[in-house]
């Protein structure tokens, strides 16, 4: 079994103080592991995203990144833990350049990244080699797709231990989609831990050794890959508690 990263247990929170979107939400992270959240539009997906990130306190519940508390971590401070986030609305600074917004993460941390800021930066763009041309431009002029690729290159240059991503395939043709879960496998396999959520429910399951549904803010359920396999239809219907 792989180490811990994250651990969510018992979460409650929302965004107005008496109403709950979150309801004592339980999940766990692995270092090298794909961790699946799959629910209904609205069930509260992002919320837990957001949760993670310090963007919302919760009101009870613990939730710890390797054994320590990082309840309501100021969001631009979670990079320095080690945590990334891929958030489902861009990140990128519309007018600044490719390369200012890939750099821009990384200045003010040279400590941490120890002098191999170049060498990382030209490894990135080998793996996205689309940004390479585009390096100069502005990223708001990039197509969708090219989009996507500086956020998850910027997300790779940050070397996270473990990486948020919240529908990273929306609005992208079948191929390009494709291409993003390969990263996101890729971003696995060296050994970071991923919460992905994307609203292709038979892919994340596929490629999820964990997976949690989550229905109007509660899980429901949850399990391994082999668990969600099989008439992942019917099943999912159920999971979601849809009677139809
Ligand atoms: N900033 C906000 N203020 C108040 N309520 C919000 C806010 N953001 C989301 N909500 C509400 O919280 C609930 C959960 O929303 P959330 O965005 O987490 O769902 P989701 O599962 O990510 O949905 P989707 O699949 O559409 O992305 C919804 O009822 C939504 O209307
Ligand atoms: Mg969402």
């Amino acid at each position: 079994m792989h180490e811990r990263l994250l651990e969510l247990d018992n979460v409650t929170a929302g965004y107005a103080q008496d109403i709950d979107v979150l309801r004592e939400v339980s999940l766990a992270v692995r270092a090298g592991e794909v961790s699946g959240l799959i629910g209904l539009n609205g069930a509260g997906k992002s919320t837990v995203v957001k949760t993670i990130c310090g963007f919302l306190a919760p009101k009870s519940g613990r939730i710890e990144f390797d054994g320590q508390s990082i309840a309501g971590i100021e969001p631009h401070r979670l990079i320095d833990r080690g945590i990334c986030c891929i958030p489902q609305e861009s990140s990128l600074f519309p007018y600044l350049s490719v390369e200012e917004n890939l750099l821009l993460p990384l200045q003010g941390r040279a400590k941490r990244f120890a002098g191999a800021i170049d060498a990382r930066y030209e490894e990135a763009l080998e793996i996205f080699p689309a940004l390479k041309e585009k390096r100069r431009a502005q990223a708001g002029d990039l197509s969708g797709g090219q989009q996507k690729q500086v956020e998850f290159a910027k997300a790779w240059l940050q070397r996270p231990r473990m990486c948020l991503i919240d529908e990273p395939s929306i609005g992208l043709a079948p191929i390009l989609a494709e291409g993003v879960f390969a990263w996101i496998e890729k971003f696995a396999q060296s050994g970071m831990g991923i919460l992905l959520i994307d609203h292709n429910v038979r892919r994340v399951v596929r490629m999820s050794d964990t997976i949690n549904v989550l229905s109007l803010g509660r899980i429901t359920a949850s399990g391994g890959r082999e668990d969600f396999q099989g008439d992942l239809h019917e099943q999912v219907r159920q999971w979601l508690g849809l009677d139809f």
